[in-house]
């Protein structure tokens, strides 16, 4: 049986939208316990500019402080060289660039097209094969763009193909407003896997209408993919996607996984008490499943 492997996104997806700013210790504890439950990577943070994300300002804090896990590997977003170097002398174990399939949402997103995005890849990439430091690159809007409407596997698969080129070792391919269904990853992963190796896919489901679990059932049972991004809590959401809702949960994308055969790193109710912890910190009440179940049991 093929291991899952879970790219946990919680403190930076989950947390880069949050307006109340959050304190540092808060983010570092929720980190802390999530290295704790089996899940081997977790992207603690971003290096892009302050004043467009502010949330993730203090990511060099935040990547300085934590109590590193070993056999856990804790990567940053970052957009250009500048965010590289920040990632870096903060100590990032593996970096991951960003860019999209659609042109509005990246111009949006990071004030470039894609080519131009892809171009300020190329120092990073060249950075990160000499220090041989793991490098991530992230294609968003895989399926819908809030901007554009629909977006076609054939534009995917030749973003995804010229990164792949370019010499990143790993995709996350988004599904950035999570609009996306099973008929449509079908439709995307029919594309994509004519040219891109499926051991390189992550899918990067956001849960906007309840569809992620059943995405991801479909790449795993029918597409043998085995690399997912979550989000621990189900936060999460892009500044520059309107209407984007939170990742899927990692505790209910694991708990379907496992119930459904797969071999997964983490427990799926160890995931839920790391997200109760910062879920209590922003006041919210649970939106996975198992917090769900979990806060339910608690007051009984
Ligand atoms: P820009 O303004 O085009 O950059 O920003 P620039 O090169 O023209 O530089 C302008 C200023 O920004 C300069 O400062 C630079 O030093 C500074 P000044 O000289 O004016 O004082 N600057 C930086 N400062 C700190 N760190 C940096 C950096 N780069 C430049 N790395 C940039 C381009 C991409 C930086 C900007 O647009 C940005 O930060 N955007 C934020 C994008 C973002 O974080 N979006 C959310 C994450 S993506 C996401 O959520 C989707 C994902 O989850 C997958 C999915 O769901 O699909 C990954
Ligand atoms: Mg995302």
């Amino acid at each position: 049986m093929t291991a899952i492997r879970i790219v946990e996104v919680g403190p930076r997806d989950g947390l880069q939208n949050e307006s109340a700013r959050l304190p540092l210790a808060d983010k570092v504890r929720f980190i802390d316990a999530l290295s704790k439950t089996g899940l081997r990577e977790i992207e603690a943070g971003a290096f892009v500019r302050p004043d467009r994300v502010p949330q993730m300002a203090d990511s060099e804090s935040v990547l300085r402080r934590i109590r590193r896990a070993r056999g856990v590997v804790y990567s940053a977003l970052v957009p250009n060289e500048q965010g590289f170097e920040r990632a870096v002398d903060a100590g990032a174990d593996k970096a991951a660039v960003f860019t999209a399939a659609s042109e509005t949402f990246n111009r949006r997103n990071i004030n470039a097209s894609i080519r131009e995005s892809i171009d300020r890849f190329r120092p990073v990439v060249a950075r990160a094969r000499r220090m041989r430091l793991p490098l991530r690159a992230y294609v968003s809007t895989a399926f819908w763009c809030p901007y554009e409407g629909k977006v076609s596997p054939a534009a995917v698969a030749r973003v995804a193909r010229t990164l792949l080129e370019l010499g990143v070792q790993e995709l996350s391919i988004g599904d950035t407003i999570g609009k996306a269904s099973p008929s449509d990853v079908r439709r995307l992963l029919d594309a994509l896997l004519k040219t891109t190796p499926a051991k390189t896919i992550f899918l990067h489901f956001h849960d906007t209408y309840g569809m992620a679990v059943a995405n991801a059932l479909c790449a795993w049972s029918e597409y043998r993919i085995t690399g997912f991004d979550a989000s621990a809590g189900g936060l999460g959401g892009c500044p520059y996607a309107p209407g984007a809702s939170g990742n899927v949960a990692t505790e209910d994308l694991l708990y379907a996984l496992k119930a459904s055969g797969a071999d997964v790193p983490a427990e799926p109710k160890a995931v839920a008490a790391a997200a109760a912890l910062i879920l209590a910190r922003l006041g919210r009440e649970p939106s996975s499943r198992l917090g769900r179940l979990a806060r339910g049991a608690a007051g009984r």
